[in-house]
């Protein structure tokens, strides 16, 4: 039975081991952390119904406390658990787009301690999609709150050994099922305002959310403040300043010296070779590849002690929506 005790903190064990998946829930049915993956990003889970557990994850990641927690459910039963009433319209998305990468905003049930959500009477809740965080919520018999699994405002981590090289010791337990597929995190969109908001962009796209349920109200990326502090313009930042060209084809100037990176989504040209590295995202300026390259391209950039990182714009339709989000709030000084 206490095998687990045994494990040394920040243990990465494979998720293809129903072992691993079993000590894993009870880990988190006792009230510890375990870092572990969705199709989105890593997730840093604890039991959503047990405050002192939903502590130590805003300890972890050194988060600061007004910001809410996500809550991960399997089925209809955890999801009355978690939410008060269910808008009509979260029920049409719900039907499209769950399981998978998009949270949803909604009146909450008092049972959910004020840390998980902050205080507010909303909750946000996704059902993820990947059969590990599937598996690890039915076995700890528990919604699981998750923030991603990485330190306040660093790049979320979509590998298990960025849980590692982030978080260490400070989780108990990482399960490891190799790279997220999708690479950024889950879309949110409030239903529990007059109208429907869009709170985060993500890999479900505002085109696909509108065929569903209409118009929604896009505070993201036209007012700048904070409802949620995902919103903040400063986050998902590498700890070397990053600049976004003007154009995909656009380089910079370069002084004698500097050590730059580069992040692009096309072929090379003959002169990138000045810069100290380069990562090609897609190499066909496909989306969705970028997506998934980006975070573990912007780690890999920051751990080279550059003095500039430069990334290429992509275009601002579907899921550029989310990517050039994400790279203004990394460049966000
Ligand atoms: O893809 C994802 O969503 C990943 C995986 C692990 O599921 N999770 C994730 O969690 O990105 P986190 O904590 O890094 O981002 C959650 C965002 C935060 O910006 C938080 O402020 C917002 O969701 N949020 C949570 N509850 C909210 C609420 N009741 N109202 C508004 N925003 C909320
Ligand atoms: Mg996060």
């Amino acid at each position: 039975m206490d095998a687990e005790a045994k494990l040394p903190k920040g243990t990465v064990l494979s998720a293809s081991d129903a072992v691993s998946i079993r000590l894993a829930g009870r880990i988190i049915k006792m009230g510890g952390l375990v870092a572990f993956p969705t199709e989105t990003v890593y997730g840093l889970g604890c039991d959503a119904m047990n405050a002192i557990a939903a502590a130590k994850v805003f300890e972890a990641k050194q988060r600061p406390q007004f910001d809410p927690l996500i809550v991960h459910i399997t089925d209809l039963k955890q999801l009355e658990m978690v939410v008060g009433s269910l808008p009509a319209l979260a029920q049409r998305l719900m039907d499209v787009f769950w399981p998978g990468p998009l949270t949803l905003v909604l009146p909450k049930q008092p049972v959910i301690p004020d840390l998980v959500t902050a205080g507010l009477s909303t909750v946000a809740v996704r059902m993820p999609n990947h059969p590990i965080a599937q598996a690890l919520i039915r076995e700890a018999d528990t919604p699981i709150a998750a923030p991603s699994a990485n330190p306040f405002g660093y790049v979320s981590p979509t590998t298990a050994q960025h849980v590692a090289d982030g978080l260490g010791n400070t989780v108990d337990f990482i399960l490891d099922d190799g790279p997220c597929s999708v690479g950024v995190e889950s879309t949110i969109v409030s239903l529990a305002g007059p109208q429907p908001e869009l709170l985060r962009p993500g890999s479900i796209t505002i085109e696909q959310l509108s065929s569903i349920i209409g118009s929604i109200r896009q505070s993201v990326s036209v007012n700048h403040t904070p409802i949620a502090p995902g919103q903040l313009s400063r986050h998902y930042a590498t700890q070397t300043q990053l600049t976004i060209l003007a154009s995909a084809g656009a380089r910079p100037i370069l002084k004698d010296g500097v050590r730059a990176g580069l992040l692009i989504h096309s072929h090379p040209r003959d002169t990138d070779d000045r810069f100290t590295a380069v990562e090609v995202l897609s190499s066909t300026g496909d989306l969705r590849e970028i997506a998934r390259h980006l975070f573990a391209a912007l780690r890999r950039m920051d751990s080279l002690g550059l003095d500039r990182i430069y990334a290429e714009p992509c275009q601002e339709e579907g899921l550029g929506v989310a990517i050039m989000d994400r790279l203004r709030r990394c460049a966000a000084r």
